[in-house]
This record gives C-alpha cells, structure tokens and sequence, in this order.
C-alpha cells in the first residue's frame, strides 16, 4: 500500500535512566497490538541495542540507523520484527554527517514509509537528539523526580527552537513508585504533575508506574528484552502502556493536517480549513495513504475517504468499476432530501473529467442506510437537516497532501463549479 508522511513521535530527556527506552520500546508494540494495520516504525540513537533485542528476527542484517543519515530511504532501512513492529538496527558507533538538525526531518518529510515513527535518544541534547526533536510531531518527555522536571526546558527549549510547538510536547511522569510520598502525603505522581503544569508545561494525565516485573523484563540474563504486553500482562503498567499508545494514537489521528504541513512544500493555509482529519466512514486516519478526496458544498467541509471504505458503503469493487467507466467524479445531488420532507432519496452522479455524465441513480439515504452516517460525518449534520446538500468525491485516489497541492487541488475545484453551473442552467 502506498504511504505518505510517518507521524513522528520522539522520546527525549537529557536525565539518563528515566524509562526513555521501555517507553519508545512498549509503546511501539502497544501501538501495533491497538492497530495492526498501521504501520509502526522504532529507531534509536542510542548504543545499547535494546531495540535490536526486543525487535530483531534472526541474524543482524546491513542496513541500520547509519544509513538515516546518509539519506537512505527509510522504507529500505527498515525490518519486519517481532510483533510486527518494523526497527532499524541500532549502531555501536555513530557520527554526525555534519551539522544539520533538520537532516532527519527533511528525510522523514519525503519518506513513504507511513504510519508511526517512534525515535529513543540519547540522555544529551547532540546531533542525533537536535534532528530526532526537529522531526517531532509529538515529543514525550518522560520525568521520574524534580531534577528531571526541572531539567524539561533544554529538551522543550530545542524543540521549539526548531518550529515545534509546546502543544505538541508532552510531560509524562515515569517510574513512579506508588508508596513513595512527599512532603504532606503527596505521592510524586501528584507532584511532578502540579509543578509541571504550573510551569507552564503539559503532562498527560496519566504515568508507568515503577513495577519490579518491567524492571526484570530488561535485566534477565538472557539479551532478549520483552515486551510489557506479552510478559507483564498483569502489571498496572500494562495498562498504563495501554492508555499512553491511545493517546499517541489519537494526537496522529487529530494531526493529519500538521503532518502535511511538515511535507517539502507547505499549503496555503485556507485549504487546510474545515478539513475533516478522520474518514467519515470508519473514523481512522486518512494521511498515510491514497484516498478519494471530498467536499461538501454547503458546508465547505472537506476530507478524504478510504478507497476501501468507499467499496464497503457501495459494494465490492465499485470503485474499480467506476474507474473502469472513466468515472472521475461523484457527484451526490441531495437536493430534493430534505426539502419534501422526504429525506431518504438522494441522486448519485458519475462524471467523466470533463464534467460529462455517465451514469445516474437514486439511492437511499434515510435512516439506516450504509450512506446515512458517512452523510453526516461529511456534511456535520443528520440527514433529517439537509437541506441542498451537494457533496463531491474524487474518485482518482491521490494521498491527501499531493490532493491539496496545485494542480490536483485546483483541477478538482474546476471540475466540480462546472458541474455546479451545468446544474444550476438546467434548473433555470
Ligand atoms: N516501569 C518501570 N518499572 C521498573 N523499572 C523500569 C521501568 N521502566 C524502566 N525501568 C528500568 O529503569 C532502567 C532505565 O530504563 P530505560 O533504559 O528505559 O531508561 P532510559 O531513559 O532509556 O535510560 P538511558 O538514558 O540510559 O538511555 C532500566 O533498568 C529499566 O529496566
Ligand atoms: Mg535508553
């Protein structure tokens, strides 16, 4: 399948043993468990190969991190692993090709290789953190006590530097230990939250909790390291694991469009207004691949709808069929619903590129009907509301950020006010 963009998520701290590893190692595998459809990428900076011992499937092969910053394709770097998490083998060694922080983040930006990228750094602010905080959509930044709270703000301080913003950076309290208290009965849970927020920062709201088990899981004799899911399903940090991959999940999920803004050539912001970043048939994300692009005329939302989900509201492969009849748009006319009182009829209109008309139907739209929710998730309102709806798919697959880019943006656009007017002189 073709992908776009990697939602990039980096953990970073410049306090040494503060879980950085666990928690890029874990989440990664919490991710794939949660959605294993989505690809998942981990790469680490540092030279300790816990990746490599949780993820690697046989013998070590060529390719490694070393080829990042040779801007190798990562598609190519990456292999499948264990739990279906894709790694790249970490290096003993690694030296700076020169001194270029946004290196890694250029790569990424062209990258195909989808889904979610998750970067492990070292505990010190050098090249590889600079280019693994330049490339963040998200940071995490894991705090166990107050050296490592007060210490935030030189990881913080980088990233913003580099055009991160502070929304998209994370606090989140690690290796707490439950029966430690504080002054006044305060558990450090509590603390590092309250000092964090009150300086300005965001901590999640929730932690990983300090758990003999974890700690046994990286410090057994044998070199393989595994995973919290699979070999401390009954630790509280199980489910802490799990709450944390729901939240990154959901923040790749709200961010399609701050993902295509990091691509090589920014949009002109007006076109990344009312875009609806889920598909408003199965609710997942629609960056990382080729989807068919929408728009609805009334309400000026926009967005994108999976090629397979379009087969699933329609029928098997009618999209392709559509394709084959030199469809390359669909033109939902839901002019009458509504106005008659009668809103469970609606025309549906296949036009060729030059707005000339292929095939036309009715089709149902009331109350149950495969269409009824997609309808409402495109357009905002129940289908008791409409009223002169006109919604607009382009049946030629394209992923999002080529779809909003000259010329497939503005060739859309043409197409669809010429329908419009063709419309509106016949209605006349
Ligand atoms: N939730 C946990 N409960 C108990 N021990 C943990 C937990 N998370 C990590 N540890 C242990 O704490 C130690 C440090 O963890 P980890 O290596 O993940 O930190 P780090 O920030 O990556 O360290 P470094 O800065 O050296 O790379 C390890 O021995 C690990 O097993
Ligand atoms: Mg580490």
């Amino acid at each position: 399948m073709e992908q776009g963009r990697p939602f990039v998520v980096t953990i970073a701290s410049e306090k040494g043993g503060v879980g950085k590893t666990t928690l890029a190692t874990n989440l990664a595998v919490y991710l794939k468990a949660l959605d294993e459809d989505l690809p998942v990428t981990i790469v680490s900076f540092d030279n300790h190969f816990s990746v490599d011992n949780m993820f690697a499937i046989g013998p070590r092969r060529g390719a490694s991190v070393a080829g990042l910053l040779r801007n190798e394709d990562p598609v190519q770097l990456a292999h499948l692993g264990e739990y279906g998490v894709q790694y790249l083998a970490s290096e003993r060694h690694l030296s700076p090709p020169d001194d270029d922080p946004l290196r890694l983040r250029t790569l990424l930006a062209q990258s195909t290789l989808g889904g979610i990228f998750i970067i492990d750094t070292r505990p010190v602010i050098d090249y590889f953190t600079r280019n693994a905080l330049a490339a963040a959509d998200l940071l995490i930044i894991p705090i166990k006590d107050r050296p490592s709270l007060v210490n935030a703000p030189a990881i913080l301080d980088v990233f913003v530097a580099a055009g991160g913003s502070p929304e998209h950076a994370w606090l989140l309290p690690s290796l707490i230990d439950a029966r430690l208290k504080l002054r006044n009965d305060i558990g450090m849970q509590a603390f590092l939250t309250f000092s964090g927020r009150e300086r300005g920062y965001q901590v999640l709201d929730l932690c990983i909790a300090k758990s003999p088990k974890v700690e046994s899981l990286t410090t057994g004799l044998s070199s393989r390291v595994y995973p919290v899911l699979t070999h401390a399903r009954g630790t509280i940090v199980h489910q802490q694991f799990r709450q944390l991959a729901d939240f990154v999940l959901a923040e790749e999920r709200r961010r399609p469009t701050q993902a295509i803004l990091k691509t090589a050539h920014p949009l002109p912001p007006g076109r990344l207004r009312r875009l609806q970043r889920t598909c408003p048939h199965c609710n997942s994300s629609i960056q990382s691949e080729a989807v068919l692009y929408w728009h609805d005329h009334r309400s000026r939302r926009r967005g994108a709808l999976h090629r397979r989900c379009l087969d699933q509201i329609f029928g098997d492969d009618t999209l392709a069929n559509w394709q084959d009849q030199g469809a390359s748009l669909l033109y939902c006319d839901l002019d009458s619903a509504g106005v008659s009182g009668d809103a469970d009829e609606a025309i549906l209109r296949l036009l060729d590129q030059h707005g000339e008309e292929i095939q036309t139907r009715p089709i149902q739209i009331g109350a149950g009907s495969n269409f009824e929710k997609i309808l409402a998730a495109m357009t905002g309102r129940s289908v008791g509301d409409f009223f002169r709806e006109r919604l607009f798919v382009d049946l030629i697959a394209t992923p999002l950020s080529e779809e909003l880019s000259d010329p497939r943006y503005q060739a859309f656009h043409v197409l669809r006010r010429m329908v419009l007017r063709h419309q509106t002189s016949h209605e006349g």
